[in-house]
């Protein structure tokens, strides 16, 4: 019966204290792999970012963010006020073709992007060139700032001629085509953004996450434990910002308690054998694996949940994202009505009560799963730099909107580090992820910034 059947998920979803302890305990033993010369499955990306900001940074940037949803062009101005700063900044769709169309398509789409900015708050008049920082937030490896070689796309991207190519020259044609005035000073991700905006307002911030389409963190490393950089021949007390690219933690499942259906959905992505670790977490997935386990359930002759209604909706690959399973566990209702009128409404299935209820269990183990795995990196990266207080930066929808991801993280992040309970709530955890500032464009203007000094300065 279904009471048995969510039993049977419970098992299957549920980290324990100490599986989480013994995930992060690999977690830590391939951070090293990932900065030695052999390498490992963590890219561990050194960025080029080579100092944490110091508040008084100035001057006018242009941020482009490219993520996984969004495109989003920022102006931002760092003025004289310690920390402070001015934003103005426009979204724009990111078309689901674009992500499996050309190359030609996606620098084109993202140049018209910003000229569009640019003549709606500078008009066609001549401009100096302004400097800009582009955030993309894919796993590239870089020999310098304005430098990138796209490693493999992630997040469900899939654009031919690109992998393996430096994506800043084609980004420059795209601009140079439509004489655009800027110049591209430093390419960053995400995750370097998030450290480095957290840090400019408040210096206890050590790593920053995004918890977003994918998930991924950075942090600051010394040069000294990089010896895939012993090559520079740089002081050994250079700090270097690291873009971990976390997702593909445990590619070779070592650790990692995949179900089946992590397996499905690994089998059937772009990039089958990558990103193990994301696949299991980010946005991007928890909706598919909610329906993949939904599907089986009708389709098991044991089971059969939504017996005799037509599910040809909710067989559609893809067909529900993360935020029909925050609705899900945000539904007030004792009776799971307006999970009830989701499920008729979107897919057109009528759940009776106990269905209603194994949809809301299903929801609260996949959130919880993403919640608690995630805790493994942050805890792992504290480890590894022997980080006993700090704050964690962090941004992206699941970590912004999904509801309990914050209490729960935090939660298994006690587990992990054996920390005493909180005498109240008022009390901080040694430890805490907090919402971070908006990195992709204070975080991309501060870091063109530094290159700025940096270069200036000779070094
Ligand atoms: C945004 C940042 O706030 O969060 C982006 O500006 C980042 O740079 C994004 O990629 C991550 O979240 P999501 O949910 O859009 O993947
Ligand atoms: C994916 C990308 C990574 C990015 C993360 C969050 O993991 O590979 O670069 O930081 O998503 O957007």
């Amino acid at each position: 019966d279904l009471m048995q059947e969510i039993k049977r998920l419970e098992e299957m979803f549920t980290v324990d204290t100490a599986k989480l302890k013994a995930i992060t305990e690999h977690f830590i033993s391939e951070l090293a792999k990932g900065l030695s010369v052999e390498g490992g499955s963590i890219p561990m990306n050194p960025t080029w970012c080579m100092a944490f900001p110091t508040g008084y940074e100035t001057g006018t940037f242009l941020a482009l963010d490219m993520g996984g949803t969004n495109l989003r062009v920022c102006e931002i101005i760092l003025t004289d006020e310690k920390s402070e700063f001015d934003i103005i900044q426009s979204k724009y769709r990111m078309p689901e073709e674009l992500k499996s169309g050309t190359a030609d398509e996606l620098w084109e789409y993202i140049a018209d992007c910003l000229q569009q900015f640019i003549e709606s708050h500078h008009g066609t008049k001549d401009l100096e060139r302004l400097p800009l920082g582009f955030t993309f937030s894919y796993p590239a490896t870089q020999d310098y700032i304005d430098h990138g070689v796209l490693q493999r796309w992630t997040k469900g991207f899939d654009i031919d001629g690109v992998e393996g190519h430096n994506v800043v020259p084609m980004f420059e044609a795209a601009i140079a085509k439509r004489g655009v005035p800027i110049k591209l000073t430093a390419l960053i991700n995400d995750t370097t953004g998030t450290l480095i905006a957290s840090a400019y307002t408040d210096t206890k911030m050590k790593i920053g996450c995004i918890f977003g389409t994918g998930c991924n963190a950075a942090y600051m490393e010394n040069v000294g434990s990089i010896p895939k950089l012993a090559h520079m021949n740089l002081p050994p007390d250079t700090p270097m910002a690291i873009n971990c690219e976390w997702g593909a933690f445990d590619n070779e499942h070592k650790v990692l308690p995949r179900t089946p259906y992590d397996i499905i959905i690994d089998k059937d992505s772009p990039r089958p054998g990558q990103q193990a670790f994301e696949k299991m977490i980010a946005g991007l997935y928890l909706g598919e694996l909610f329906r993949l386990v939904l599907v089986d359930l009708h389709d098991n002759k044991e089971v059969h949940i939504f017996e005799g209604q037509n599910i040809d909706k909710l067989r559609k690959a893809y067909t529900l994202d993360s935020s029909f399973l925050s609705m899900v566990e945000e539904d007030p209702f004792e009776n799971l009505s307006e999970t009830g009128d989701l499920f008729q409404n979107k897919l057109g299935i009528v759940a009776n009560h106990p269905e209603l209820e194994l949809i809301r269990r299903l929801a609260e183990l996949i959130g919880t799963r993403a919640a608690r795995l995630s805790s493994c990196g942050v805890a792992a990266i504290a480890k590894k730099k022997g980080y006993e207080t700090c704050h964690v930066g962090a941004d992206g929808s699941v970590f912004n909107k999904y509801p309990h991801f914050k209490q729960r993280g935090a939660q298994a992040l006690r587990e992990i580090l054996d920390w005493a309970p909180k005498k109240s709530s008022k009390e901080e955890d040694p430890i805490e992820i907090l919402a971070a500032e908006d990195g992709s464009g204070v975080g991309a203007a501060l870091i063109a910034a530094l290159t700025l000094k940096r270069v200036k300065e000779g070094n």
